[in-house]
């Protein structure tokens, strides 16, 4: 019995995309028995009926490139902008679905992906997906790819960071993506060998760090490097932003529709306000150490180019466990790395979920141990 596959890839792209898509299509059509198509631009995409045809000249010499050829979007099915609506477009998604014959969907994502495809998968999609994220905040999964890239790219930028830190007798502030996870700064701090490392997970005390960079000093050593995550927050902030989640989810409880609104909006605003949290840790530094202090922002310079080796090896392999897994029809789940393997994980045991770094990682211990100060 043929099969007919459909691929998409959503949310923000991450290096080795297109290797799990080549790692899907070439497993698929050497069974002899699968056909696949691709939606362009994630569900979005599958929405508006968009396809990109995948066959052996399509999927031959993308294993190395960045992005993703099917490209992407963060547009979500249950509310998609449509002209100047925002409006529920499962039904005519699952509509598409049926008129492709397809016999699953397979979903590339990172946790809003598996989110959107768990809701496909409630309304009797067969979904099977696949975590990408240079976040690593994916739940369930030991890693994720498209992260190993970017740790290395971010790795390399505290490389050469340091060499012009240490002409300038500056502190150079470098701050790292990651969401509201901490793998990607400490992975690269650690790697790097940055002096400061600052993750959300921990909120750090402006104090703390600035001693750490004064002792420093006083050792003779007049540069530092200072990794921190995009979403680090001070001790105070952190302890706002609890709060303010607390109110939403009072209100929530309370089906307040009104004081969930207020709460939304006031998350909303102290998200705006973080915008410039790093530039502000930076001039508060200079003024506190005295050290002249300059602001890099690596940005989407983490998500661009080439995939490293380990991600093209864990794209490929995870593209084809996945078409084991559509051979063996099961459904409703994620692809997941489980050490050397894989392991097919329930979907609703990861939505809702994320891998935030535990405070008793081993990372963070290397840290402590070789000196590095985590703002605490
Ligand atoms: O989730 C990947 C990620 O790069 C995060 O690290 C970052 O916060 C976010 O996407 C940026 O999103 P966008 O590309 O939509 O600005």
């Amino acid at each position: 019995m043929s099969k007919h596959i459909g691929i998409l890839t959503a949310g923000g792209d991450s290096p080795g995309l297109n290797a799990a898509i080549r790692g899907i299509g070439k497993s698929a059509l050497a069974t002899g028995t699968m056909h696949i198509v691709g939606f362009r631009d994630g569900f979005r995409g599958l929405m508006e009926n968009r396809t990109m045809r995948l066959d052996r000249e399509t999927l031959s010499s993308i294993l190395t490139r960045g992005g993703t050829i099917l490209g992407t979007s963060r547009d979500k099915p249950h509310k998609m902008p449509v002209g100047s609506e925002v409006m529920d477009m499962t039904e005519v998604i699952c509509d598409n679905y049926a008129r492709h014959s397809l016999d699953a969907l397979i979903c590339i994502g990172g946790g809003g992906t598996q989110k959107n495809a768990y809701r496909l998968a409630q309304k009797g999609l067969n979904i099977i997906t696949l975590p990408k994220t240079i976040d690593n905040d994916v739940a369930m999964t030991d890693v994720t790819f498209g992260f190993h890239t970017a740790m290395e790219i971010a790795t390399e930028a505290i490389d050469r960071l340091h060499s012009t830190a240490h002409s300038h007798h500056r502190i150079i502030v470098v701050e790292v993506m990651g969401h509201n996870s901490g793998w990607l700064a400490l992975g690269a701090g650690v790697a790097g060998g940055a002096d400061v490392i600052l993750i959300p997970e921990i909120p750090y005390d402006l104090q703390a760090t600035a001693n750490a960079i004064r002792k420093r000093q006083q050792r003779g050593t007049n540069f530092s490097i200072v990794a921190v995550a995009e979403g680090a927050l001070c001790v105070d902030d952190y302890a706002e932003l609890r709060k303010l989640k607390e109110k939403k989810a009072i209100a929530k409880e309370n089906k307040d529709k009104k004081a969930q609104k207020k709460a939304e909006a006031a998350l909303q605003e102290f998200s705006r306000l973080q915008g410039n949290n790093t530039l502000a840790l930076t001039q508060e530094l200079e003024i506190m150490t005295g050290l002249e202090s300059r602001l890099t922002i690596l940005g989407h310079c983490q998500r661009g180019g080439t995939p490293s080796a380990a991600d093209r090896m864990l794209a490929t392999r995870l593209g084809s466990a996945c078409v084991d897994c559509i051979e063996q029809e099961e459904y409703g789940v994620m692809v997941a790395v489980h050490g050397e393997g894989t392991k097919n994980v329930p979907l609703q045991d990861i939505v809702g979920q994320k891998k935030l770094v535990p405070p008793d990682h081993p990372w963070i211990r290397a840290a402590r141990n070789v000196g590095t100060c985590l703002g605490d």
